[in-house]
């Protein structure tokens, strides 16, 4: 049978750089081959017209087959191994935490040593926040790239990073990197030659002549940092031209219309892939693509570079997942893992956003009925992908569920949302927390907030007060938080910090290339003082530190808390009490969280309502058995407590 064209375009190529199709590259060479079609449509629905699509295309092919060739054998043998096992992603054994390296331990030699403290916790997983060259002052918290292969010296060397995986891989750790695909720094080699004037690097950023096009964009796109750096554009007097700035006025958008772009993105995709990286954090995958007349996220053609994305590492790097760092609206964050023929086929991983706020929405108000209602979206994960489970992370907190969620369960939204903010940031009336107001825009009223999850929970003013009470429920709120978000299915990912219970830090405000972004304040330095307090009986820290290893050991014994897309909600019987089984096989698990400070009483009925009558129930948090009682018998939670409730008989 004669092959097809391209099929030949791709043997030749295969056997132009070298590759043993028979032996010792046979799987990659079928992996290449068969996903080359896939490649080509996907690619020619965003550069069919381009005139140097050609070029382009076999550049692709080129970079998908050298990175090969770089792919360390460890590594082809970590591919082997995660493809036995399925989805290894969806594993109740990982748990994951997020750290700045710099302020956790110093640097990456430092943060070798601390792989015990990762161990003695349970955290199997790292994602390690940007640590590639960027410009002191302006570097977005490292998400201003520079140099996408350079490790910043303030952090080590590439070869303390090699390092470091290498030691993780020893210890059957997982790593995340990110990409910063949408734009880079100002002072990143493309971004200097295109002021220096050089028109195939002008070509890799957006740039306009006059205010004529910016200004009609800026109609429709929304400002992410309104305050610090409003618009979307900023002048760039060497040329005389405006540059796209979606992000701040140093972070130049990438120009993903000219597919040169694209391949040297891949190539530092399939760079990371080769560094040992296992999950890959995309961040701000909703930004991509922009088309004049639209808000410029979220875009069809986003959707498919992701996809072609997904079908290059596939070759390459099979064993490496990718995350789709979209923090939007529940119907579109879904939209992520792929739609129509490609479910499951885009990203991999996307962080549970809704569910997090819903958290938060919950905690302020004592009412779960808004977090119930916006379980749609949500539950349609299709299987095989997986969520990023968290409380916080280095990003402010946005409310983004629609407001007719929030309508349609009674509330007005405009004071719904108010009410939120004005908690948050500890200026509504009794608020015990002490966060802030993040981006707040005047002109649509939106804001997000900042804050640690120990001020947010209430432990900096509980503290200030010297109020025991309130230190109880503070505590008491923030193992609350983790366990739910622990056992709601995906990854969970701690921020480092919060295991010790650390309230908001103001030192940035000090730091002129820090305090024009207040979420700083939820990035703290690590002190090894007050992190040595976890082996004192009595101390906050030891109190957060084992219940938050104790959550981690529930989760790892139970295979169930796989993320087998198997939550059901339960059917609601009490406001305040969120409610949903875990099920798989015959087993089940009844996980329950009570919002409000006071008890709150559940009628046993409850758990009779979902195909089972169990007679006894056993809660892997407090370790006690209760026997299921009659249906108008009451099952009871203390305030702000949760249960594990495994059906043992
Ligand atoms: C992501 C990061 C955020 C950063 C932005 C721009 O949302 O999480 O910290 O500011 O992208 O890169």
């Amino acid at each position: 049978m004669n092959l097809t064209p391209l099929h030949q375009f791709g043997t030749d190529l295969l056997s132009k750089y070298k590759i043993d199709s028979t032996k010792k590259d046979k799987a990659f060479s079928q992996q290449f081959l068969k996903h080359i079609s896939t490649i080509e449509n996907l690619f020619d629905e965003v550069y069919a017209w381009h005139p140097k699509r050609n070029e382009a295309f076999e550049a692709l092919l080129v970079t998908l087959i050298q990175q090969y060739k770089e792919r360390a054998d460890v590594f082809l043998k970590k591919d082997i191994k995660k493809s036995k096992l399925g989805h290894w992603y969806l594993s109740n054994e990982i748990t994951g935490m997020s750290l700045y390296v710099d302020r956790f331990s110093e640097n990456i030699q430092g943060l070798q040593k601390k792989l015990a403290y990762f161990k003695e916790l349970g955290v199997n997983f790292l994602h390690l926040m940007p640590i590639f060259e960027s410009p002191e002052g302006e570097s977005d918290g490292g998400y201003a790239v520079s140099d996408f292969r350079k490790v910043a010296t303030r952090f080590g060397t590439l070869q303390d990073l090699q390092n470091l995986i290498a030691d993780m891989n020893t210890s059957n750790m997982y790593l995340m990197l990110d990409i910063v695909l949408n734009h880079t720094s100002h002072h990143h080699e493309w971004a200097k030659k295109a002021k220096a004037g050089d028109p195939y690097y002008q070509d890799f950023f957006y740039f306009f002549d006059n205010r004529g096009i910016p200004d009609q964009l800026d109609q429709t796109m929304p400002e992410i940092f309104p305050e610090s750096s409003p618009g979307s554009f900023t002048y760039v007097p060497e040329l005389n031209k405006w540059v796209m700035t979606v992000f701040h006025h140093y972070q130049w958008d990438l120009n993903f219309s000219n597919p040169n772009v694209l391949v040297a993105m891949m190539d530092t995709i399939l760079f990371y892939a080769n560094l040992g990286v296992d999950i890959l954090r995309i961040d701000a995958p909703a930004f991509i693509w922009k088309e004049i007349g639209t808000g410029c996220q979220n875009l069809p053609k986003a959707h498919t570079l992701l996809r072609l994305i997904k079908q290059c590492t596939q070759v390459t790097s099979p064993g490496m997942a990718l995350l789709g760092e979209a923090i939007v609206a529940p119907n579109e964050i879904i939209k992520y893992f792929g739609t129509d023929k490609y479910t499951a086929n885009e990203c991999d991983v996307a962080y549970n956003a809704t569910q997090m706020a819903l958290q938060w929405d919950a905690l302020a108000t004592g009412d779960t009925r808004i977090m119930l209602k916006a379980q749609h979206p949500i539950l349609q994960k299709p299987y095989g992908c997986t969520w990023i489970s968290y409380t916080r992370c280095h990003d402010d907190i946005g409310l983004g569920y629609d407001d007719e969620i929030i309508a349609s369960t009674g509330f007005d939204p405009y004071h719904h949302r108010t009410y939120l903010k004005n908690y948050y940031a500890g200026s509504h009336d009794g608020s015990v927390a002490a966060g802030a107001l993040f981006s707040v825009n005047p002109k649509t009223n939106d804001a997000r907030i900042s804050g640690s999850l120990a001020s947010l929970c209430g432990l900096e003013k509980a503290i200030a007060w010297n109020n025991a009470g309130e230190i109880e429920n503070a505590l008491r709120k923030i193992i609350l938080m983790q366990a739910h978000s622990m056992f709601m299915g995906g990854i969970p990912m701690l921020y480092y910090g919060d295991e010790m219970a650390y309230t908001n830090d103001y030192s940035y405000l000090n730091d002129p290339g820090k305090n024009y972004d207040n979420r700083w304040m939820h990035r703290p330095i690590i002190d090894w003082t007050k992190n040595e307090q976890r082996k004192i009986k009595g101390s906050i820290e030891y109190r957060i530190f084992n219940e938050t290893k104790q959550l981690i050991q529930i989760r790892k014994t139970l295979p169930i808390l796989s993320d087998f897309s198997n939550v059901t909600w339960m059917t609601p019987h009490n406001i305040h009490v969120a409610g949903f089984i875990r099920s798989f096989e015959n087993k089940k698990l009844f996980c329950l969280f009570n919002y409000q400070p006071a008890d709150s009483f559940v009628t046993w009925y409850t758990f009779k309502e979902h195909g089972i009558r169990p007679s006894q129930l056993k809660d892997h948090w407090t370790g006690l058995t209760h026997n299921v009682g009659n249906d108008n018998e009451f099952f009871i939670l203390g305030g702000y407590q949760f249960a594990i409730l495994e059906v043992i008989s």
